[in-house]
């Protein structure tokens, strides 16, 4: 308590204390981090597990015989019944109609966003209206819009906050003229810049004939979605970016109505009722089954309803209250750092208070001559001192380019460049803009980071300047 830093921290976030749980956790179920002397700020790209999690899910298996589901002998209902039981408790736990949402399990969130893309009715006339600030996986479904003749317009997010101007939305939103169907998509939180959008943005879109794709995976590990208040059509997310364990498993929520509007384009082992092989036909199963192809991961959906659990154990409103203390801690003080000659330290891409945004906080780092520092020499250096962060684009290209100051005329030169039609690698990538930086260091904190590991990290920060 007599640290001097710990006292202005305290003095600056009050309300950190009041998340004292999640020390106590941390000094048993992540013990390993300390242990190891782990600096861990990557949570965007995936949460840490508690020791508990993995313990209750083995005791599971090792006392229980699970079968293949699609049967009906003992073992496989016991499969059958575990997997209905997380469904329910995945809808449960963002507090859904049972009547209005379901639940189909995946192998990760870009799994959910896929089955989207690819049953989507996108049309000529429709419309997939984007923001700039998508995870690739949200991108990649303008493939299937652009193949089926539907146009795409991404909304652009604007430096320094990287935030959307919400005065031309009704603009956007009047792109999608009825009587076709029109998919608006955008990143509850950004995994770029941390950018938190209005959820209202969903009724808006509705309200103008849109259905809305709420991507949830960077927002759900630290904020609580509610879809009994925000009801978007489809909700795609990764568990393991929750709360660590299992990986390989994700879910699309999605209200039965979108569902139903859905073609899925074969079918699979699970997803039919009935095909016959010489009438070359066959029924699609409803709901879900419709959706999840083959056998599902039975032995570790199980793992879902215990990583929910945890964290309803500790709340969302700690959890939440905990990252936006420490977030809000390191943007004040790495904003903050200044080279003896009076240049920055960093340049921030995204808000520089923890005002509608969460704990993932992207940069350059710059000399004291003003000289960008590759990224990559950042991450090694991060690597000597066993701190985990997360440098280049982090999959969100179109935030990387807003960011960077990748302008739509120099992306057509390189990609038009000799030999560039079919094949671009990084490196060519890296040389199309030589002399600007192509990628950023993103340092993410999450539900179990302590003051330490911010102070880590900023005493990181304090021995590049200069
Ligand atoms: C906002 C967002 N959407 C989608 C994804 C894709 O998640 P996954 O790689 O688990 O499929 C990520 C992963 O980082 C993400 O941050």
């Amino acid at each position: 308590m007599s640290n001097p830093d710990f006292v202005a921290f305290l003095h600056a976030y009050p309300a950190y204390p009041t998340t004292h749980i999640i020390d106590d956790l941390r000094a048993t179920e992540y013990a390993r981090l300390d242990v190891g002397e782990h600096i861990y700020l990557d949570y965007t790209g995936g949460g840490l597990y508690a020791e508990t999690q993995v313990r209750r899910h083995h005791k599971l298996l090792s006392e229980h015989v699970f079968g293949n589901p699609h049967s009906s002998n003992p073992s496989s209902l016991a499969s059958t019944q575990l997997l209905e039981h997380a469904r329910e408790y995945v809808l449960k736990f963002f507090n859904a109609n049972l009547d209005e949402y379901d639940v189909i399990f995946t192998q990760n969130a870009s799994g959910a966003l896929k089955l989207v893309g690819e049953s989507y009715p996108f049309a000529k006339g429709g419309h997939y209206l984007l923001t700039f600030d998508n995870h690739n996986s949200v991108n990649g479904i303008r493939e299937f819009a652009h193949a089926h003749g539907a146009e795409v317009t991404y909304i652009p997010v604007a430096l320094p906050d990287m935030r959307v101007d919400a005065s031309s939305l009704n603009d956007y939103f009047a792109y999608g003229p009825k009587g076709t169907h029109n998919l608006f998509a955008f990143p509850a939180q950004s995994n770029f810049s941390g950018v938190q959008h209005p959820l209202e943005w969903v009724e808006k879109a509705h309200a103008a004939g849109w259905d809305v794709l709420l991507d949830a995976a960077a927002f759900a590990p630290t904020n609580y979605l509610d879809l009994n208040k925000v009801k978007p059509d489809f909700v795609p997310l990764s568990f393991y970016k929750m709360f660590g364990y299992p990986t390989g498993i994700g879910a699309l929520i999605a209200r039965k109505e979108a569902l139903a509007k859905l073609h899925r384009p074969w079918f699979a082992g699970g997803t039919i009722t009935v095909v016959s092989v010489q009438g070359d036909k066959f029924y699609m199963a409803d709901g879900h089954t419709a959706f999840e192809d083959g056998t599902p991961d039975y032995l570790n959906i199980p793992a879902i309803e215990i990583g929910l659990k945890h964290i309803e154990s500790i709340g969302y409103d700690v959890i939440h209250t905990r990252v936006t203390c420490l977030a809000g801690w390191l943007l004040d003080n790495l904003t903050q750092m200044k080279h003896s000659t009076g240049v920055p330290l960093i340049r921030l891409y995204g808000p520089t208070t923890t005002e509608a945004r969460g704990g993932t906080v992207t940069a350059n780092f710059y000399d004291k001559d003003g000289n960008a520092i590759d990224h990559r020499f950042i991450e090694n250096e991060a690597n000597k001192v066993n701190i985990s962060l997360r440098t280049g684009c982090f999959c969100n290209p179109g935030a990387g380019e807003v960011a960077l100051g990748l302008s739509r005329v120099e992306l057509d030169v390189c990609f038009n460049g000799p030999g560039h039609q079919e094949r671009v690698t990084l490196d060519d990538f890296r040389l199309c803009f030589d002399g600007k930086s192509t990628g950023a260091v993103r340092i993410s904190v999450g539900m179990v980071t302590n003051f330490n590991d911010v102070q880590a990290f900023l005493s990181f920060a304090r021995g590049l300047l200069g």
